[in-house]
């Protein structure tokens, strides 16, 4: 088989590459080890910056987001039995974000692809990317039962946090940057109306805890565990009662509303970078490069970032003849990613208990949010980092 550009992964990023490079007429092949049911339902990340709302519309597939997504004006800082609500249009000129979860995104981009785009091959998992240094980068895969080889112009490897485009960058060139958290998230789907109409991020002595929401009749939530916990160990009173616990606050108004667990499972909190994103013909995109702690919703966001980038790199290339946008991918990435890194550690670090934490740790997560809440500047650069620095 033969392609302009293969693309490794069917999670956000590739398929968004796919759309991206098909509406600029340039062909591609999806490879994706799971399938598509798989793919569809596997749980994930719900909110989208407003520069990713702009990138699904001006694609052609924001349709359906634009009808059901919840457009967020803000969210809610909850420290101390206080509750602060961060107003993002006022801090950033008017941007915001929406609640539009992770599987609608790849369901939309899947059915637009299917209908058509180019071949987006499920159960088909690759084996290695091979030749990124020639003109002739090529995709080995088993399809099928089969071996196969996909021959590329370019590669971009769109295959998460453990697949294999990473490793084809030799190891003397590849620097890595990595921090694990002692701690993750359980999270929850249960059918219950949230119950507030934003986001809730809470800090407190027994932990962080999270509300969020998947559609107006649908809670997401997520409680901070210690990394080994097993989600099974957790009876769904015993998680609504950890959230009752962790959500408390001096407003006879508030009241958590309880519902039907759907679906429980623990995700580990990492940061990791992986410099360069480029060798050769062979690019990363998406937790193929990268991996932010979940505090601040990045993940999603950044993996739009990286194949926006790469599609504009990429028709400049077809247009003009100048490289430079592909040659320069790497640093025009890194820069953004880091930037998220920066936010998303920032949040974690204010907003979870340690299990080591001291009382002078905890003075200072008080400090950051009182500092947070009371300064304009800070809560700025919260809004601005959290709607999304332009693309
Ligand atoms: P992925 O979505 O990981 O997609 C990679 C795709 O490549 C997958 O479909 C995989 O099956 C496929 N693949 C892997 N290896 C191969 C191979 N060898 N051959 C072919 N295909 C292959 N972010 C948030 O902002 N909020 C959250 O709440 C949140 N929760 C998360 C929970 C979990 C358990 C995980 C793992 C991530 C979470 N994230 C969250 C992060 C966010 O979901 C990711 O940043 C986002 O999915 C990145 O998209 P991607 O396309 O780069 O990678
Ligand atoms: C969700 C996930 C996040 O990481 C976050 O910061 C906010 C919301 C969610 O899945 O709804």
């Amino acid at each position: 088989m033969r392609t302009t550009v293969g693309i490794v992964g069917a999670g956000p990023a590739g398929l968004l590459l796919a759309r991206l490079l098909h509406n600029a007429g340039i062909d591609s092949v999806v490879l994706e080890s799971r399938d598509r049911p798989y793919v569809e339902q596997r749980q994930r990340a719900g909110i989208l910056e407003q520069g990713t709302v702009d990138v699904l519309r001006a694609a052609g597939v924001g349709a359906r987001m634009d009808r059901e997504g919840l457009p967020h004006d803000g969210i809610e800082l909850r420290f101390d039995r206080r509750r602060h609500r961060v107003d993002f249009p006022a801090l950033t000129g008017g941007r915001r974000v929406m609640v539009y979860a992770q599987t609608e995104v790849c369901k939309d981009l899947i059915a637009a692809q299917l209908a058509d785009g180019g071949p987006l091959l499920f159960e088909a998992e690759a084996l290695a990317v091979e030749g990124a240094e020639t003109d002739r980068p090529r995709v080995r895969f088993r399809h099928g039962g089969r071996e196969d080889v996909l021959d590329c112009d370019y590669v971009v490897g769109c295959d998460g946090f453990w697949g294999v485009a990473r490793k084809a960058v030799p190891a003397a060139l590849s620097r890595t940057y990595e921090r694990t958290y002692p701690f993750g998230w359980l999270g929850i789907l249960a059918d219950v109306a949230p119950s507030h109409d934003e986001l809730v991020y809470a800090r407190g002595e027994r932990g962080f805890a999270l509300l969020s929401m998947r559609s107006p009749s649908v809670t997401r939530a997520y409680l901070q565990v210690p990394a080994d916990t097993d989600a099974a160990d957790w009876s769904d009173d015993g998680i609504w009662d950890e959230l009752d616990r962790r959500l408390e606050v001096d407003d006879p108004h508030w009241r958590l509303a309880r519902g039907p667990v759907t679906s429980k499972s623990v995700t580990p909190m990492r940061s990791y970078v992986h410099e360069p994103m480029r060798h050769g013909r062979l690019f990363l995109a998406g937790d193929a490069a990268h991996i932010v702690p979940p505090t601040g919703a990045k993940g999603l966001n950044l993996a739009v970032g990286d194949v926006v980038t790469f599609a504009r790199a990429l028709i400049a290339r077809r247009d003009t003849g100048d490289a430079t946008l592909l040659d320069t991918y790497s640093e025009t990435c890194l820069r953004r990613v880091w930037q998220a890194e920066r936010f998303s550690y920032a949040m974690t670090t204010m907003l979870h208990r340690a299990p080591d934490a001291t009382a002078f740790d905890d003075k200072i997560q008080l400090a950051r949010l009182d500092r947070l809440t009371s300064a304009r500047a800070a809560e700025t650069d919260l809004a601005e980092a959290y709607t999304g620095f332009p693309l």
